[in-house]
């Protein structure tokens, strides 16, 4: 893919396709209701059309109209909830994590065995975090050495548990309580962090699942947390959602409208859960003019535009530069949790900002579709960068041109979307090996959405 520099991203985008995180969650706990849920701008990622492909496989109906598609939910069995069909062949989850770990917490708890397989990229990514809890109540899982294909022989009921997580994630944390809708007794699960995303929380609660949150003060140097808890064998009522623009992809564009001098973008209708929106925070520590407006609540996520200019404010200013505010060169410690998905554009960010950008605690990024920080480093190198590498993240040096180059996506989608942004403010053409081909596992229409604010 040839990436020619670009002068600045002018226009308002109405909608972006819905968030893929949500949309996971919509898919999977509509086939466990009672009854037909429609759901409305379904992610068009190709990982959310891997976990329908799954559901489907497992004997749930589903019809797909555009972006609309109707999950029939199954039929409950027994007071464990809905009961799937044993599929007859491996789950392809692709190369979507989530899928992976999502299902295995629904499938813990059904009464046969299956196994979920993925691509290359997703057969190197640990899957014990998700095997540990789930063995603990009482499934059966097998994996050589932590990593997919996962054999998951599930047991119905499940036995609830407490469970204290050890990584900040919320696949973890969706996959047990997942599970624990199928359990006996109560399952809680503590957070011992900031809040990972909470999508599922919020949509079991739309589908009538009485979940307790109890946020666990900060008690003498003890770090705060929260304890979820929900109990198992709770019937869901299946009800029709609409699932608001991924702010994930939301946050290549905003990013290039931040760095571009002379922006200003719009964009209509982003989901702004709060455990997503720390990017909108940490790009205006860092200078950036991004604002929110018209914020409302939609089938329990709150949604609105995005407003972000590099154009001078409304006072006649000279154009915003990049400068941060104090202390905001450095993103780590609980922050990073809710910025991962994000850490990668804002590396490439970091190279414009006064002072550069360190990003420490994030060594999760090299468990991701690929070794985030590995790429992130090398392809910043590339571009004539200034980037020291750590174990757990990166640091880059403030305000250097970058020229264009030769890049490579390393197969992943944020990889490619984030060195767009870069080659867009380098000076001369880049080259991104792979990332036509894999924009398409979060945002197919990443290219042309670009492409009609671009301006040259
Ligand atoms: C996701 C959680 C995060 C994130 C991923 C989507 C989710 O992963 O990086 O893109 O939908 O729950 P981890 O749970 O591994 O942090």
């Amino acid at each position: 893919m040839r990436i020619e520099p670009a002068k600045r991203l002018r226009g308002r985008i109405e909608a972006l396709p819905g968030d893929k995180s949500i949309t996971h969650r919509a898919a999977l706990i509509s086939a466990l209701a009672q009854g037909p849920t429609t759901i409305n701008n379904y992610s068009t990622s190709e990982d959310c059309a891997a976990t329908l492909r799954c559901l489907e496989q497992l004997g749930v109906a589903a019809r797909r109209e555009g972006n609309t598609v109707t999950v029939e939910g199954a039929p409950s069995a027994d007071d464990f909830g809905a009961r799937l069909t044993r599929p007859a062949a491996p789950l392809d989850c692709g190369n979507s994590g989530t899928t992976m770990r999502l299902l295995a917490g629904v499938l813990a708890g059904q009464p046969f065995e299956s196994v979920l397989k993925g691509d290359a990229s997703l057969s190197r990514r640990p899957m014990r975090r998700v095997i540990e809890p789930l063995e603990l109540m009482g499934a059966r899982l097998s994996a050589e050495e932590g990593r997919a294909p996962l054999r998951v022989e599930g047991r119905r009921p499940l036995s609830a548990i407490d469970y204290e997580m050890k990584v900040a994630s919320a696949q973890v944390k969706s996959c047990v309580l997942l599970a624990g809708l199928s359990a006996r007794g109560t399952t809680r699960v503590f957070e011992p962090f900031a809040a990972t995303r909470d999508h599922t929380e919020r949509m079991l609660r739309w589908f009538g699942v009485r979940l307790e949150e109890k946020a666990l003060n900060e008690m003498e140097g003890e770090a705060a947390g929260r304890v979820i808890s929900l109990e198992g064998g709770a019937s869901l009522a299946a009800r029709d959602l609409d699932v608001p623009g991924d702010i994930s992809s939301a946050a290549f564009l905003i990013a290039a409208a931040a760095l571009l001098p002379g922006s200003a973008l719009e964009i209509g209708g982003v989901g702004l859960n709060p455990t997503r929106a720390q990017v909108l925070s940490t790009l205006r520590q860092l200078g950036a003019e991004v604002s929110t407006e018209g914020a409302s609540e939609r089938c329990n996520e709150p949604v609105g535009d995005i407003v972000v200019r590099s154009d001078g404010d409304a006072r006649g200013l000279t154009p915003s530069q990049l400068a941060p505010s104090q202390g905001a060169n450095v993103l780590r410690g609980p922050l990073i949790a809710q910025l991962i998905d994000e850490l990668p554009v804002l590396a490439v960010l970091g190279t414009q900002v006064e002072g550069g950008l360190e990003i420490r605690d994030a060594k999760e990024l090299r468990v991701k579709e690929s070794d985030r920080i590995g790429a992130v480093v090398r392809n910043l190198r590339a571009m004539g960068a200034e980037v020291e590498e750590f174990e757990d993240g990166l640091r880059v040096g403030g305000r250097t041109p970058l020229r264009g180059a030769r890049l490579d996506a390393h197969a992943d989608h944020r990889i490619a979307m984030a060195f767009t942004v870069a080659a867009l403010s380098a000076s001369g053409a880049s080259e991104i090996e792979g990332a036509r081909e894999c924009v398409g596992v979060s945002f197919p229409e990443f290219f042309e959405l670009l492409e009609s604010v671009t301006e040259r």
